[in-house]
């Protein structure tokens, strides 16, 4: 049975490939997107996962607005890094259809409660929403069967030099989410930094006469990094859309089961502590271990096998292509 998944997204062109992954995935049931401001305005970020869902030909995916802005911090776009439309750029068709009428909070509580069987939350953004969920309808965790987060690292940070974006968009979100209760994997920097598409590829998919793949190869294709120099540079990471493709391959990855906890003042504020020591400390002696939550923590995966599922399931045609002849 496909897994049934909501994303929380600020799309944001990795978000848009999260979407697309996740709509075009025969493992995964994509049952609604919730919309938070983080890459983009929420204005922009509804506006373009609308635009995207309905590229990816799932138009029948309910979207629903969420938050203006974190719970404390301002509002603070990234169009730096996505663009001043928060998507590279690209001009897809206007959508055809609104958001939900009752917000992202009330949409995602009746979108867990009433399906069936527990859902998978995926946050791609700052947690304001589920924070706000989690705050007003506390109950909804017995039907969440854990949250894949994007966000965090237990190494260097994007934001700052020891904070990731999503994380240090909304501090507080975070740390109302890791002391939920709910499951938590951690899909941070760690990982979501090495999972990159050839440029070649990118280019080859940017010239195709199928939208889906034309507007895959375009997102990867956005430079996103100046070097000092002004020029900019490929990446082609697939980003946000690695999380997700973490749910179908889990075995593709290398995580721990670790204490991580969310710095709120300093110039610290923002950075996910990972506790990666093999042994107790002077903290844990003198009663100070406390604010911790255990989380299971991607630290390594295997890039290529995931480049290659996000691609085989985006590209119409690409995984038969790819199969080998029948021996008979
Ligand atoms: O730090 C990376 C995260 O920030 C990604 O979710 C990207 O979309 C931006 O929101
Ligand atoms: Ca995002």
């Amino acid at each position: 049975m496909p897994i049934p998944v909501i994303l929380d997204v600020d799309t944001g062109v990795d978000d848009a490939l999260a979407l697309l992954f996740a709509a075009a995935h025969p493992e995964l049931d994509l049952i609604g997107v919730s919309c938070v401001a983080g890459n983009a305005s929420l204005e922009r970020v509804v506006e373009n996962s609308l635009r995207v869902l309905a590229v990816a030909g799932a138009g029948h995916v309910p979207v629903a607005a969420g938050a203006h802005r974190p719970l404390i911090e301002p509002a603070r776009d990234a169009g730096h890094v996505h663009g001043a439309n928060g998507l590279a750029g690209i001009e897809l068709p206007p959508a055809a259809r609104e958001a939900e009428a009752d917000g992202a909070v009330a949409f995602l509580r009746r979108t867990i409660l009433e399906h069936p069987e527990p859902v998978t939350l995926v946050t791609l953004a700052p947690q304001t929403n589920v924070a706000l969920l989690l705050r007003t309808h506390p109950g909804v965790v017995d039907n969440i069967a854990r949250i894949v987060f994007m966000g965090g690292s237990a190494g260097p940070g994007n934001a700052t030099a020891v904070a990731e974006f999503n994380v240090w968009h909304d501090p507080e979100a975070a740390a109302i989410v890791l002391s939920s209760g709910v499951p938590l994997y951690m899909y941070g920097l760690d990982v979501f930094e090495r999972v990159a598409v050839p440029q070649d590829v990118a280019l080859e998919l940017a010239a195709s006469a199928d939208p889906r793949a034309a507007l895959v190869g375009q997102l990867l294709n956005h430079r996103i990094r100046d070097t000092e120099g002004g020029e900019s540079v490929y990446l082609g990471h697939i980003g946000d859309a690695g999380a997700v493709c973490s749910i179908v391959a889990p075995d593709a990855l290398r995580t721990e089961r670790l204490p991580v906890r969310v710095e709120l003042a300093g110039y610290g504020r923002g950075q996910t502590v990972v506790d990666r020591r093999r042994f107790p400390g002077e903290d844990l002696f003198h009663g100070l271990a406390d604010g911790w939550a255990e989380v299971e923590v991607a630290l390594g995966i295997d890039d290529e096998r995931i480049a290659n599922l996000f691609l085989d399931a985006v590209v119409p045609g690409r995984a038969a292509d790819a199969a080998p002849a029948d021996a008979g």
